[in-house]
């Protein structure tokens, strides 16, 4: 819908689809010019036997009866997510992941889904609604995907993370992994040079990569979903079958939600549309009838044309402007803990010690971005919880993500020995000092930093790094058996630009 301010790159997005001549190619995002906006819902709004479950219901099990080779199957559309079946017809394992393409595609893939899904479901009105597990009352899977906990339910599948007994019996998401978007939000720039991904959407990457290994915060937020829910052997944890459990869809609509209550806070925060390279890449889908669909990243920046809007979405005039933001300098490393390889394993809280020299001091004091590399990352085995992150956590003080002390989560989706099947290649990638990117993780603690020194909590012979082990919340006294998988890492590193 083309309201008041946004008339004008209507008009912009109606031409250039005329003079690429893809309307006739591809047909239109939509095939008429004013779509109808409807509305997606927190689906905790919804009553478990509401029309809205019951159309959504209907419409899965119309897609997982449909043949694999029907474009329009569930089977099939899961593959252009991710597949291991090599017989890839061309527009299978697209998901981007590691790089700022990461937003716009999953909103184009569940954009084409729910069309689908509408269709199937015979319901006009059919969207996709989403999981707000930010909120304390939505930290178990909405009960329409675990009850009835059979075949006759669509929307349940059996291989969900099976721990604190089990996702599909209640098992809770911790507070510190669903609640701290705030985190990533904190980051004004939606994409960054550097492939670390201090950046809420990702690093630049000059073509399209399948899986990269360089989560931006904001992604690697939504990672910690991933493992928990999917757990050692279910859908959820591995790209290749995730967009297989129906969950995914409620997850990644909320990830769609969440980026635009990012650009709400203002503040700088945008997208990049000066990028040619992001607005232009295109990506293939199908509609509802089947037919090839082809879409760039700049048809799908405002969703209100695309017909969609969320129950929480302010009116767009709402919208803070853009404002430029500078292109951030490079990190260096200042001081490393001593080198030897720690264990994150199941034994309880993980410390390690930078001792500060000089400029390591002065960078505390000064430095415009403060960084944490946790280096040399490896595992036979990617161990599914994640591990909160604490900066000069006194020895005996409990661990508290609402303290001042926390500096976000670590988890280690999209690291690790790539996959036979998968591309955790390396082209895309610009810079010379990448080698070892498939095992480092990097979490920026500039405002934890400022708010210890405020607080003369900040030491500055020494800096200590305590990890925290975190997975699902055990319903009732069921038992949790975690990883007995450790992962390994060489050193933290405090970087500072
Ligand atoms: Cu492409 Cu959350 O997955």
């Amino acid at each position: 819908m083309c309201k008041s301010l946004r008339s004008l790159r209507c008009l912009g997005t109606v031409a250039l689809l005329a003079t690429m001549g893809h309307a006739s190619l591809y047909g239109a995002p939509d095939d008429r010019p004013h779509p109808q906006v409807r509305t997606r819902r927190d689906i905790m709004s919804l009553a478990p036997d509401g029309p809205e479950i019951a159309a959504f219901r209907r419409a899965v099990a119309v897609l997982k009866s449909r043949p694999a080779t029907d474009p329009t199957s569930w089977e099939f559309q899961g593959n252009i997510h991710a597949t291991k079946d090599p017989s890839n017809p061309g527009v299978w394992n697209q998901c981007q992941h590691g790089n700022y393409f990461f937003l716009p595609w999953h909103r184009m893939y569940t954009y084409w889904l729910e069309r689908i899904l509408r269709d199937a479901s015979g319901d006009p009105e059919f969207t996709l609604p989403y999981w707000n597990y930010v909120s304390p009352a939505a930290r178990a899977l909405p009960e329409p995907f675990r009850l009835p906990a059979d075949a006759t339910n669509p929307l349940f599948v059996s291989e969900r993370n099976p721990e604190a007994g089990g996702v599909n019996h209640g098992a809770r998401l911790p507070a510190s992994a669903a609640a701290t978007f705030w985190l990533p939000f904190r980051l004004t720039n939606f994409s960054t040079t550097v492939p670390t991904g201090f950046a809420f959407g990702g690093r630049t990457v000059d073509r399209p990569v399948h899986l990269m290994p360089t989560m931006g915060s904001f992604e690697s937020y939504h990672n910690v979903m991933h493992v928990l829910i999917g757990g050692e052997n279910g859908y959820m944890s591995d790209p290749t079958t995730a967009a297989r459990d129906p969950i995914f869809l409620m997850h990644h609509v909320n990830v769609d939600r969440l980026w635009n209550r990012w650009l709400d806070q203002g503040g700088g925060r945008a997208n990049p549309v000066d990028d040619p390279t992001w607005m232009n890449t295109r990506f293939k889908f199908f509609n509802e009838k089947g037919q090839p669909v082809e879409m760039a990243v700049r048809d799908v920046l405002e969703p209100e044309e695309l017909g969609y809007r969320y129950d929480d979405d302010p009116p767009p005039s709402a919208r803070p402007g853009r404002d430029p933001t500078a292109p951030g300098k490079p990190l260096r490393p200042l001081a490393s803990s001593k080198s030897e390889s720690l264990d994150l394993g199941t034994d309880g809280p993980v410390r390690v010690t930078i001792h500060l020299g000089d400029e390591a001091r002065a960078a505390a004091r000064a430095g415009a971005t403060l960084a944490l590399f946790i280096e040399g990352i490896h595992f036979e085995k990617e161990p599914m919880v994640y591990y909160e992150v604490y900066v000069n956590l006194p020895a005996d003080a409990a661990p508290d993500f609402q303290s001042v002390h926390y500096a976000g989560n670590l988890v280690f989706a999209g690291l690790g020995p790539p996959s036979p099947h998968g591309q955790h290649a390396s082209h895309g990638m610009s810079h010379a000092d990448e080698t070892d990117l498939g095992t480092i993780r990097a979490l920026d603690i500039t405002d934890v930093v400022r708010e210890l020194r405020a607080r003369k909590l900040w030491d500055d012979a020494r800096l200590t790094v305590t990890f925290v082990m975190q997975g699902l919340i055990p319903v009732g006294n069921a038992p949790v058996t975690r990883p007995g998988i450790k992962a390994h890492f060489a050193k933290v590193t405090f970087k500072a630009n």
